[in-house]
């Protein structure tokens, strides 16, 4: 390749070819040649080309007629018409097509060089601007991924601080009831009420404690060697009998229909959480005398799970949030004290994870209803898919 660049010059006349080849090769240009427009076009096509000089008329067609072929091959090539006459119109079209200049017969070696330093400089400026694109956007890609590092650092540290301080509280409490237990503050006949609460704050930090381990867990479980093709009605059957004695000592309907028995491919102890996590929430969010409903049913190659309740409801500004780790609403603060708020975000980390989605309707004060689907496992059929369950 020529050091200044390479020169592809298609003309018939031999004059223009090899005057072109003595004015450029002396200044360190390399040189071609092609006398017809087929040999122009096959130079062109295996060729490396900076810079074309286009004779308009050939022997076996336009010039102009190579501008497309050109602009394929390297949109950057630059191409400079040689014309015995220059008519406006041709100027026009072969702009239009994506020349750059003319140069009009006959011309001195100087002109020539100047129209072809003049080509080259173009396309250089033209090069060294794609190449700053490249670089403007790769600057950009990593301002955006560094971004998202520092909102993760962030959120990493936030929840750390959150975490120690959801477990200071419950430790504070128990050993301030030992203290007070051992420094005799407490009369006898308070001391069995004393225990009770110590032993309910330490169940407290036992609850948060496992929240913390399933919700880190949730990730690694998931991973495809952990999962096997189990029912979605036996999981969920599973957990029933214990949530129905906390839904009955507060009064409240308690209804589980299982419509069919999709099988997923799926973390079996998450399929339990799934399902404790969104039914315990309906009985803990619905006042005593309320309704919580369960459906399980399969349509279109989705298991689709709902649980209802007719309870405190939440806002909509609060529906997003309450899927991150920590949020509580007000409502629900009011209503129960006890909650950390890390059930919902373990909720979707399982229910993504299978490549599932889970939606929320509900409305202050008249209830809510989660809505989850989960892929029904491929390959498989489930069978008995009609039999009830309940
Ligand atoms: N069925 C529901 N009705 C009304 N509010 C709900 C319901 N389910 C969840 N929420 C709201 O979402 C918040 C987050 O729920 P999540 O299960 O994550 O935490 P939690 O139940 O408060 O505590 P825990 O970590 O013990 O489950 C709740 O505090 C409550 O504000
Ligand atoms: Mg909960």
């Amino acid at each position: 390749m020529g050091a200044k660049g390479n020169i592809l010059v298609i003309d018939d006349e031999l004059g223009i070819r090899e005057g072109s080849r003595r004015a450029l090769e002396p200044q360190g240009f390399t040189v071609e040649t092609a006398a017809t427009l087929q040999e122009g076009l096959r130079k062109i096509r295996e060729g490396d080309f900076d810079l074309v000089l286009l004779d308009v008329m050939l022997p076996d067609g336009r010039g102009i007629d190579l501008l497309p072929p050109i602009r394929e091959k390297d949109p950057d090539i630059v191409s400079v018409i040689i014309t015995g006459y220059a008519t406006v119109e041709l100027a026009v079209e072969a702009i239009k097509q994506g020349a750059y200049d003319f140069i009009s017969k006959p011309f001195t070696s100087d002109l020539l060089l100047m129209t072809v330093n003049q080509g080259l400089e173009k396309r250089r400026l033209s090069l060294e601007a794609k190449r700053l694109q490249a670089i403007e956007r790769e600057a950009a890609e990593l301002a955006r991924a560094k971004e998202e590092l520092e909102r993760l650092d962030r959120f990493k540290a936030t929840f750390t601080l959150m975490v120690a301080h959801e477990l200071r509280a419950p430790v504070h409490a128990l050993q301030s009831f030992l203290l007070s237990l051992l420094k005799g503050y407490i009369p006898p006949d308070q001391q069995q009420t004393i225990l009770q609460r110590a032993i309910e704050r330490s169940q407290e930090l036992l609850d948060l404690v496992d929240d913390l381990l399933n919700l880190a867990a949730a990730k690694e479980e998931l991973a495809p060697p952990k999962r096997k093709v189990l029912s979605l009605a036996d999981a969920l059957e599973k957990v029933v009998p214990l949530l129905q004695v906390q839904a009955e000592e507060k009064g409240m309907t308690f209804t589980v229909e299982v419509r069919q028995r999709p099988l997923v491919e799926a973390n079996p102890g998450q399929m339990g959480q799934l399902w404790t996590n969104l039914i315990s929430n309906g009985i803990k969010y619905t006042p005593a005398g309320g309704r919580v409903t369960v459906t399980l049913e399969e349509k279109d190659r989705w298991a689709m799970g709902t649980v209802e309740d007719t309870g405190i409801g939440i806002a909509s500004e609060d529906q997003a949030k309450i899927f991150e780790e920590f949020y509580r609403t007000p409502q629900a603060k009011e209503m129960e004290h006890r909650g950390t708020g890390l059930g919902l975000p373990l909720v979707k980390r399982i229910v993504e994870g299978h490549e599932g989605t889970i939606e929320i309707e509900s409305a202050l004060g008249q209830g809510s209803r989660f809505s989850f689907r989960l892929p029904v496992a491929t390959g498989v059929t489930s069978e008995g898919t009609n039999q009830s369950g309940q």
